[in-house]
């Protein structure tokens, strides 16, 4: 195992830092500025991410720009030994562009153009737009290329935004037709792929082909599909506009653009390949009370991602709130410690920073009210603030963390153009197709068991698993199949549930019956399926214990040997109710050196409970302790030979853990062993020798 390096060279901390927009204050930067350097020198801020929303103080007017509050800004971080995340400042364009160019504004989904306004309302193929942007990219990297400051790129600012995030204006559509021209090559490729002849919509010349929008279509899968992979590359290839002049002129600075969730429009496996570094924005409810623990797995299921994207590099948690996201529904504030506790969460799964949204909170506009390192009281004398400086305190005691990662022997799969297309077919539950919530509920049992989980998609590679878990794997994209034979084959124990295998990367079922090309892998033929309204239930029995199926059940026939690698699956539980009592609802079959598993039910958190438990024990899943109490979660990260392990109390109470031999205690400097009082929002993290 490998230790990756420092995210900034010459900065080998794990990275303390904010969203910091001076030019706000500039006014009264004489005043407002050192405050910022003193509080920021006090809180062991060692980045600041500037930049971000800055056009129009650089570009004051079309073509006459301003760097001058810049130059001094980059000298204070310099002078203060702090790092500069260099934002390119794409993410909001000035109002003289908007009435100047109005070419740059996007066309929404309905057809109509926005007006100025916002962020992000940007069409990412406007010639003049894209210009622009190349021209003030140039000048930042020029002008700061041997500044001492610099520290990275700070690309945009969460690309996405306005509407669905697509612009659907003539250039965007003709860039369209141009990206399916090259994928398709010929107009009866495409529509083969898209099954035209369905409503009569075989397209004889490119130009008839729009965008799916509601004014036009809707109901061509294929089509959907496209435009969702057409959003990602359009993004990718701004992505490559923007870091063109940045990777030319500075070509060992390292350049991110944050993402955000489970982001729908923009695939963001993808988008992460093009990045030096993933980094993302995290915004959790968190509650202060006994849902808590739910908030914390789902926030490590989104970390356990933003590290799987680039295969286990550390990430950078660019934005989190210091206290209150005010444009939450229930804006709450964060209890004493959470703060802490919140941070080490990302570092524990993986991240090398702990950045927030804000530094100094707007006197203004809409985000006047939220978290911020410093407030409107403006000396450091707020509660939040105090928090921040002992969260910096305790982050500076983790160098040796630095680079680590978490060694994961279960991954599973969350792919963008799965959820994507089986949540825009029509079939079973319309309401919710409920693709994320469904995975997240076979990734908590092992949050709670404490075995590292990585997700992956399709095209990840599926090496150095012991354990792949595939919920409603719908679409098998090209090549999916081979890498899953491949996987049994050699040992790997593949899970997954009913919906698998439904149709291919086009969109198109598969005929023979599904799972389609994976049916003697799994030695089953899915015949069926029933949705369940919301009232009905089935109930599985399993090993002596009854379970609840509800939402969805497969209906499916076990194949015979002759049709299923030599071997017939066997059934280890049966539906006790309906007129499919005694259809197989988990089957077991072997598969080369390996063993591919079905549950053709969605069940209750007690089943996935019991049954991964069983699963993780008979595939001897190393766990980072062996008893963990519910509401405490307990990970690692190493370097092969250390282990820096992290726990985390989300309940509102004291909790007791065993730690058995313990280690040393990385912020107390101190040897701990056997049994821990972990306070409520308690965290403890202490290093051992890796085994
Ligand atoms: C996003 C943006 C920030 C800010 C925060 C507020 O993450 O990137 O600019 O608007 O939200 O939570
Ligand atoms: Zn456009």
């Amino acid at each position: 195992m490998k230790k990756y390096d420092p995210v900034i060279g010459d900065m080998p901390h794990i990275l303390h830092g904010a969203d910091y927009n001076p030019e706000q204050w500039i006014k009264w930067k004489d005043e407002i500025w050192p405050q910022d350097m003193r509080l920021a020198k006090k809180a062991g801020i060692n980045i600041l991410s500037i930049g971000i929303f800055s056009w129009s103080m650089l570009e004051p007017e079309e073509d006459v720009f301003d760097f001058s509050w810049l130059d001094e800004v980059m000298d204070m971080l310099a002078e203060n030994g702090i790092k500069a995340d260099l934002a390119t400042p794409s993410g909001a364009k000035p109002a003289w562009m908007g009435k100047n160019h109005p070419e740059t504004l996007r066309v929404e989904r309905n057809g109509v153009r926005n007006e100025f306004g916002g962020r992000h309302n940007a069409c990412l193929s406007s010639p003049y737009f894209r210009r622009k942007v190349t021209q003030i990219n140039t000048l930042l990297a020029e002008r700061y290329k041997d500044h001492p400051a610099l520290g990275m790129w700070h690309i945009s600012n969460e690309y996405g935004g306005s509407g669905d995030s697509s612009c659907y204006c003539p250039y965007c559509r003709a860039a369209f037709r141009e990206f399916l021209k090259k994928k398709y090559g010929s107009l009866d490729a495409l529509n083969e792929a898209y099954w035209t002849t369905f409503w009569s919509h075989r397209f004889t010349d490119w130009e008839q082909i729009n965008p799916p929008m509601p004014a036009g279509d809707t109901n061509l899968h294929g089509l959907n599909l496209d435009w969702h992979r057409f959003t990602t590359w359009q993004y990718i290839d701004f992505y490559r506009l923007e870091t063109e002049p940045l990777k030319r002129i500075t070509p060992d600075k390292k350049c991110t653009a944050n993402l955000m969730n489970l982001f729908w429009p923009i695939n963001y496996f993808e988008l992460a390949r093009e990045l030096d570094v993933v980094s993302w924005d995290n915004y959790p409810l968190w509650r202060n009370s006994e849902k808590d623990y739910e908030v914390a797995q789902n926030t490590a299921f989104l970390h356990d991602l933003y590290r799987s994207l680039k295969q286990g590099q550390p990430f950078m948690l660019m934005e989190s709130c210091p206290s209150a996201v005010n444009w939450q529904p229930v804006s709450k504030i964060h209890a004493p410690g959470a703060h802490l506790s919140h941070s080490m969460q990302a570092v524990a799964h993986g991240s090398d920073t702990v950045q927030y949204f804000q530094f100094r909170k707007s006197r203004g506009s809409s985000e006047k009210f939220h978290g911020a390192v410093v407030d409107h009281e403006g000396q450091g004398r707020t509660r939040i603030y105090g928090e921040i400086v002992q969260t910096g305190e305790a982050l500076s005691r983790l160098d040796e963390v630095v680079g680590t990662t978490v060694p994961a022997r279960v991954a599973i799969l969350f792919d963008w153009e799965n959820w994507w297309a089986y949540t825009d077919a029509q079939f079973a539950h319309n309401d919710n197709k409920a693709y994320d919530e469904i995975v997240r509920e076979y990734y908590r049992p092992f949050a709670e068991m404490g075995i590292p989980v990585d997700i992956v998609d399709e095209t990840c590679s599926l090496e150095g698993y012991d354990l792949l878990i595939t919920p409603l794997m719908y679409m098998i994209r090209d090549g999916f199949d081979e890498k899953i034979r491949r996987f049994t084959q050699q040992g790997g124990t593949w899970l997954t549930t009913c919906i698998t295998g439904y149709v291919n990367d086009t969109d198109l079922c598969f005929l023979g019956g599904f799972p389609g090309p994976l049916k003697d892998v799994l030695g089953l033929w899915e015949e069926e399926l029933d949705a369940l309204y919301p009232e009905d239930e089935n109930c599985i029995k399993w090993r002596d214990k009854s379970y609840r199926g509800f939402y969805y059940c497969g209906l499916s026939h076990v194949l015979p040997a002759d049709e299923a690698l030599g071997q017939e699956a066997s059934v280890e539980a049966r539906y006790g109710k309906d007129f499919y009592a005694g259809y197989p609802a988990i089957t077991r079959h072997q598969a080369g050196q390996g063993q591919a598993i079905y549950v053709a039910a969605r069940m209750e958190p007690e089943f996935y409970r019991d049954f991964l438990g069983a699963l993780a024990d008979e595939l001897k899943l190393r766990r980072v302790l062996p008893e963990i109490p519910y509401g405490v979660e307990v990970t690692s990260r190493t370097d092969g030979e250390k282990e820096y392990v992290f726990l985390n109390n989300y309940l509102p109470r004291e909790a007791q853990v065993s730690i058995g031999e313990g280690g040393l205690n990385l912020l107390s400097g101190k040897e701990i062993s056997g049994q821990v009082n972990l306070p409520a929002k308690g965290i403890l993290i202490y290093q051992r020798k890796f085994s």
